[in-house]
């Protein structure tokens, strides 16, 4: 590829785009280990155990190698992705994004804050709207990186608000959007945007 388009890919940070994409197939026969926990299909039971069932490749693959790099610490995948090649993670990341993500239900005392904060943000306070990057519908946006978040578990999201609002997730990069965002957010509405976000599709 020219020397110009590479350094341009560099700088917008979608060199991801230009990999050839994993084998859904081959990562199959890579997650049994996984599904202890995030169950077979990706659609997880446990509450603390993110779904990865329709999350985007992109955004699933970065987790995977933050966590394997420990840029992102998950006490409970220590070791898991050790024995894992670049091809391995691709794979896996492939097939979690074929499935379909299960959906859930928001708590009804909760949807209105949690509406209001995901649609409109705390503008005042300079914090954006979820939706800018995670589109109305909490889709996500795959080619982006920016994770579907609707239908997840609002335990676990509340968990990750908390987690950069606290710094102990710091991987959202060197513009630390998650973490700003977070900083903005109190108790109560890190609980009603994750109940929204877990009724959300
Ligand atoms: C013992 C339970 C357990 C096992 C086994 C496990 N995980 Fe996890 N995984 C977790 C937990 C817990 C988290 C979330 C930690 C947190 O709260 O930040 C997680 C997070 C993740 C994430 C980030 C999801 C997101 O939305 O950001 C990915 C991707 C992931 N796991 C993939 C895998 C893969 C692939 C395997 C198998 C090779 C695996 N996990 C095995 C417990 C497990
Ligand atoms: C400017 C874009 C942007 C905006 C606005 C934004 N996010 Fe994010 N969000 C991201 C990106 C990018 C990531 C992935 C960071 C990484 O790679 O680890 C992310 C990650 C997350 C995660 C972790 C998902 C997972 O599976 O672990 C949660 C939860 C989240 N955002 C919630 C929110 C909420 C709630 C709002 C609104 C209050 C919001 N985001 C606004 C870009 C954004």
């Amino acid at each position: 590829m020219n020397k110009v388009i590479v350094s341009l890919l560099l700088t917008l940070g979608i060199t991801g785009l230009a990999h050839a994409a994993g084998n859904a197939e081959a990562g199959q026969g890579k997650v049994a280990v996984c599904g202890a926990c995030h169950n077979p299909d990706g659609n997880s039971a446990a509450p603390n155990f993110p779904k990865l069932a329709g999350q985007g490749e992109r955004y699933l693959l970065k987790q995977l190698k933050d966590i394997k790099d420990g840029n992102r610490t998950v006490l409970e995948m220590t070791g898991l992705l050790d024995n894992l090649t670049e091809q391995d993670l691709q794979d896996i990341a492939a097939y979690f994004s074929k499935q379909k993500m299960s959906v859930g239900a928001a708590d009804p005392k909760l949807v209105a804050r949690g509406a209001e904060l995901f649609r409109g943000g705390k503008l005042p306070e300079g914090m954006p709207a979820c939706i800018g990057c995670h589109s109305p519908n909490g889709a996500g946006l795959a080619a982006a990186g920016f994770p579907k978040l609707g239908g997840q578990h609002a335990q676990y999201i509340g968990k990750q608000l908390t987690d950069f609002r606290e710094g102990n997730r710091t991987n959202d990069g060197d513009s630390m959007i998650m973490r700003s965002i977070a900083a903005k957010l109190s108790n109560k509405d890190i609980e009603a945007v994750s109940s929204y976000i877990q009724g959300l599709h």
